[in-house]
């Protein structure tokens, strides 16, 4: 008996296997029935010939309910007509052995349900088979970010949840008593830590849950979210581009190599995966708010313009950013930002005080900010006034400004959102179908 994975089935044609799953869909056409049947890596045909089964099975088999669990033996054809992700593959019944039944009032069938209901039964929608694909290509992004990190010489280092000061402002701060020390509070960001790690590893990088208390209820915002940080020693922001789009780049290859039967099941057009290509261009903030202004006063349309109206030194909203990625098949890196718009630790232009070295990757199609990063701050006194002028707890900042007195470089480390460069990948709308169980401001149910 040999146990199969449905997503490498091309591999066992003529043999017989054994498929452990899940039944998806159910067709009955007299003496056959069709089991379209999910392991967790596929979904594959399976048809049950009345002729190969004891009567008894096949009239089971007739009657079994959506998502009943099955261990199915038989041999596996080749047959273009088989559903199924991959498809072209099907698996005759020869033995099944149901494990269990289901209840027939499976709450999940296969139609279309609405946003809330689907949300609220995610422990069974995560089975659909749109959802599966697309958390499938999220374990695949996040395996492909580890990977290129650590075959470039990063090593991960967790950085802790529990923290004492804001990194990313105060407004989106989960708190939390923490037992006689005060308040805690939930991690915005792991990068001050990671500004510690340098010092004694050189290139390192974070990957876990962070939080931002975030009042914004958009498609690209959560209130818990998996963030990605890089930081990097001896690295100024023209040498962060370059991490950048060579990781996204190998995030997009492998995406592609692993997961395109989930992509097509998606309806994604790969063509648009293929052309992220490094070099990305680069465009100046300065040039990106002429190029905003200009459109904001050619607009007519009084609704548009509304939401387009632009100066010097504001930040970006969703719809600036989606005019910016039009100008470009290629992500589109946006660098030198206000620093009134940006956390106290970027690093000031040379000359230029009221902006800083930071830079935002904007995803092509609307997708808008996928990482966010700068040079950050390597002179003490700069910083501390930096954190004076931001009326941060100095106390709580002091190891921070510490790493400035014993060795400061010039450093610089990005954030990648993991949903938002799935949703990206998969082509889809909403970023809380990007993550398993989605956290925003009006749910924390499942
Ligand atoms: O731009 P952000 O806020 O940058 C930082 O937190 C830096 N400390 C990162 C660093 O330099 N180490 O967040 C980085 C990325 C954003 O570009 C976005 O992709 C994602 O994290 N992100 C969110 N994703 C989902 N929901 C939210 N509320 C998010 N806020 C940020
Ligand atoms: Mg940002």
């Amino acid at each position: 008996m040999t146990i199969i994975r449905v997503d490498k089935i091309s591999e066992y044609e003529g043999q017989e296997v054994t498929v452990q799953g899940w039944v998806y869909n159910r067709t009955d056409k007299g003496k056959l029935v069709f089991l379209l049947v999910r392991d967790g890596t596929g979904f594959v045909q399976c048809v049950a010939f009345k002729g190969d089964l004891d009567e008894a099975v096949f009239d089971q088999l007739v009657r079994l309910p959506q998502e009943s669990s099955v261990i199915i033996t038989g041999p596996v054809r080749a047959d273009k007509r088989a559903p199924g992700i991959p498809g072209g593959y099907e698996v005759g019944v020869k033995k099944i052995e149901i494990v269990q039944a289901a209840d027939v009032d499976y709450p999940m069938s296969l139609k279309d349900h609405g946003a809330d209901f689907a949300l609220d039964n995610r422990h069974l929608w995560i089975r659909m088979q749109s959802q599966w694909a697309i958390l499938r290509v999220r374990a695949t992004v996040m395996a492909a970010t580890r990977e290129w990190l650590d075959n470039n010489g990063y090593a991960e280092m967790s950085t802790p949840i529990l923290t004492p000061a804001a990194a990313e402002g105060t407004t989106t701060l989960f708190e939390t008593e923490y037992f006689d020390e005060g308040k805690a509070y939930l991690a915005q960001t792991g990068q001050l830590y990671n500004e510690a790690n340098i010092f004694s590893f050189g290139k390192v990088y974070c990957f876990g849950p962070t939080f931002r208390a975030e009042k914004s209820k958009t498609r690209r915002h959560l209130t818990e979210f998996w963030m990605l940080e890089p930081e990097i020693a001896f690295c100024d922001l023209d040498g962060l581009m370059e991490v950048e789009e060579q990781m996204i780049h190998h995030i997009a290859q492998r995406v592609l190599r692993d997961r395109k039967p989930e992509l097509l099941s998606l309806g994604r057009d790969l063509a648009k995966l293929e052309s992220i290509q490094p070099p990305f261009p680069r465009m100046s903030y300065d040039d990106a708010a002429k190029y905003l202004i200009d459109l904001y006063e050619k607009e007519t349309d009084p609704e548009k313009k509304e939401l387009l109206k632009f100066e010097w030194g504001m930040d970006f909203g969703a719809p600036h950013e989606a005019e910016l990625t039009k100008l470009n098949e290629k992500p589109l890196f946006v660098y030198g930002y206000p620093s009134a718009v940006k956390a106290f630790y970027m690093e000031p232009w040379p000359g230029r005080p009221e902006v800083c070295k930071s830079v935002d990757l904007l995803a092509p199609e609307g997708y808008g900010e996928v990482c966010g990063g700068s040079e950050r701050v390597s002179d003490h006194d700069a910083l501390l006034a930096r954190i004076q002028k931001e009326g941060l707890p100095e106390a709580a900042f002091k190891w921070y400004l510490e790493l400035r007195k014993f060795g400061s470089v010039p450093h610089s480390g990005f954030g990648m959102g993991t949903e938002r460069v799935t949703a990206w990948m998969c082509g889809i709308e909403h970023i809380r179908e990007a993550i398993p169980f989605p956290r925003t401001i009006k749910r924390v149910y499942p």
